[in-house]
């Protein structure tokens, strides 16, 4: 079953067990200081697995966009992405374990007809210091659905020494079955939601002499292996927890979270182990063939050459058009970063034309069923990739000049040429054959790791900063967004729109259309226009109503595909005195009086029409 089909058939499953279907939110979180991407499904479902309301219910599926920077490097070998598609079902406060257990049993051996056998699972161990019990109650699940197949799953303890030990279910510890976004119990920051989890595995096939040929053959191999036997096709999170003071509390309600990669669970319906192998690759992977003049699969060099143009312009084509374009800075430095490795490495194998946007295109075909906009915004990526690969040449040849000068290359100089000229490590290697030089390999490893170290550094900073801080601080200004708005829409006219957000504890920004630069009469028009709402402490309130009628009441928001049938409106002000009706999830604040003193402490230009505001609450 190709992929296409596989979504349909999973969304279509589960509404027909009364789920609703949203569509996938931007790849971009709004409102969520506390990452650059959304690398998860769950992401956007955070305020409701945390206990508010979901305007649709308590029974919820999508197929969201994935993005997962770390994995960048990763990308070459049969399975790792940068960008993906999870699937995901939601259960806030309504099913658990039994009905997700057996609804997937049933999804991934009836819906899509996977083998049963070629099955395994994975479930948390315990952890008795933090009061979170073994999880025998998901075993027990799972042995009822594989007896339901005639098959008798036995349950044991995973251990590096002795491998599979015939089990069909295996306890595996924290840092393989819970899940929360920062990873094992000790890392959450309080606040932060998680739960134990259980995984599902697919075995491409026992008799495979797959773990014997690779690498980890020194210990017998388990599903959690790398050698490439064993793929994970899904992750059944049972969050019913939230890291408090204290330690671990149970939240509001006990969620299901469920994702699954659709690439993933495609392949394993294919029996492919290699994921490039599938429908949404398929014209790429022929185009790529016919403007290199090479075939996939023949070379190892070239196979990973071609996964990683495949798979980068791919990201980068829908980063572009969820608006994180080509730069040195925030999101658009991936989508840089992503497109000149795409393009170090088409050189690889003997491309050197002018190629990444015919390669979007392709993408943007084989996509235009289930994210339109990418046809609308065909225009838009196309130049984007122009620009950003002619830059690039420009900035290679200027490193192929600094590459000249050298006589050895030292790991620093590797990693200058990688850092500032995009040359991947095997590119520097291969020029220095070509000019009989040695390169300090394991120096630029150093180098390397010291800054992805400090990437990590500023990242978990960044993650900490965002979901320890004072959550009513950041609660307070994303009302004072909707005032921000509503004060432009009022001081310069109804073409203002937002264009993005972005919201620390600290201070606000926020993009918006609009042509020129803000005289000083006009930034202190905004300004005193949100105060005096400030000072006559508004009621701010939420309804949830179908879109047609939040259109009607002519709330602002993007009308476009992100959002499901009902949404959530936020008023501020009552009666004939309404300053502000948007589309938005919340949270906010329930008086404006609480919000302080508004001051705009920046007025600049963002991109192309579009202007950007920093503002601090006093
Ligand atoms: N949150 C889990 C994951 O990303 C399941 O959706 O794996």
């Amino acid at each position: 079953m190709q992929s296409s089909e596989l979504r349909q058939k999973y969304l279509d499953f589960f509404k027909k067990n009364g789920h609703k279907i949203i569509p996938s939110a931007s790849l971009i979180p709004e409102n969520d200081p506390t990452t650059l991407f959304t690398s998860a499904g769950m992401q956007p479902m955070i305020p409701y697995l945390l206990g508010e309301s979901h305007p649709l219910g308590h029974k919820i599926v999508d197929s969201q966009k994935c993005f997962r920077t770390q994995d960048i490097e990763e990308v070459g070998d049969s399975r790792h992405t940068t960008f993906f598609e999870m699937l995901g079902n939601w259960s806030l406060g309504d099913y658990f374990k039994k009905e997700q257990i057996s609804w997937m049993f049933e999804f991934l051996t009836t819906g899509i007809k996977l083998n049963p056998e070629n099955i395994y699972v994975t479930v948390f161990r315990g952890k008795e210091e933090v009061g979170i019990p073994k999880d025998e109650e998901a075993v027990e699940i799972w042995k009822e659905q594989f007896k339901k197949s005639g098959i008798k799953a036995e349950a044991v303890d995973f251990s590096e020494k002795n491998g599979m030990q015939g089990g069909r279910i295996f306890y595996y510890d924290e840092t393989k079955n819970w899940w929360s976004r920062a990873g094992i119990t000790q890392n959450m920051p309080v606040g932060e939601p998680g739960g134990p989890d259980s995984e599902m595995f697919w075995d491409f096939g026992a008799n495979l002499e797959i773990h014997e040929n690779s690498e980890f053959k020194s210990t017998p191999c388990h599903v959690n292996c790398d050698c490439g036997r064993f793929m994970e096709i899904g992750n059944n999170v049972f969050m019913e927890y939230i890291k408090t003071e204290k330690g671990f509390e149970k939240l509001k309600n006990k969620n299901i979270d469920f994702g699954g990669g659709l690439e993933r669970m495609t392949a394993a319906s294919l029996n492919t182990p290699d994921i490039f192998a599938i429908d949404v690759f398929a014209s790429v992977r022929k185009k790529i063939e016919e403007l290199s003049g090479k075939i996939y699969g023949n070379d190892p060099k070239e196979t990973k050459a071609f996964r990683v143009i495949m798979d980068h312009l791919r990201a980068a084509t829908f980063l572009i058009a969820d608006g994180a374009v080509p730069s040195n800075k925030d999101q658009g430095y991936f989508t840089r970063r992503l497109i000149r490795r795409a393009v170090r490495y088409a050189n690889n194998v003997g491309i050197d034309s002018v190629f990444c946007s015919a390669i979007a295109e392709e993408f943007i075909d084989i996509y235009a069923d289930s994210y339109p906009y990418l046809k609308e915004k065909q225009k838009e990526i196309n130049q984007e990739f122009l620009k950003e690969e002619e830059k690039f040449k420009e900035t290679m040849e200027k490193g192929l000049k600094e590459f000249a000068k050298l006589d050895k290359i030292s790991g620093k100089d590797a990693f200058d040429l990688y850092q500032t000229y995009g040359f991947p490590i095997e590119v520097t290697e291969e020029l220095a054959k070509e000019k009989g030089i040695e390169v300090d390999l394991e120096e630029f490893k150093k180098e390397l790791e010291k800054h992805q170290e400090l990437s990590r550094t500023a990242s978990a900073g960044m993650f900490k900063g965002g979901l320890a801080d004072n959550s009513e601080q950041t609660t307070k200004y994303h009302t004072a967004n909707h005032l921000l708005l509503a004060g432009l829409r009022k001081v310069l006219g109804d073409h203002v729109f937002q264009k993005g957000s972005n919201i620390t504890a600290e201070r606000l920004r926020f993009d918006f259309s609009h042509n020129e630069k803000l005289t000083s009469a006009q930034i202190n028009s905004v300004e005193n226009f949100i105060n005096d709402i400030i000072k006559e402490d508004l009621p701010v309130s939420f309804e949830e109503m179908t879109i047609e009628k939040a259109r009607e009441l002519n709330a602002m928001g993007v009308f476009g595909s992100k959002y499901g049938e009902r949404v959530k409106v936020y008023t501020i002000g009552e009666g004939n005195n309404v300053v502000s009706r948007e589309i938005c999830g919340g949270p906010h604040v329930e008086h404006t009086g609480v919000l302080g003193i508004f001051k705009i402490q920046k007025e600049e230009a963002s991109s192309s029409g579009v202007r950007r505001i920093k503002a601090i609450l006093k």
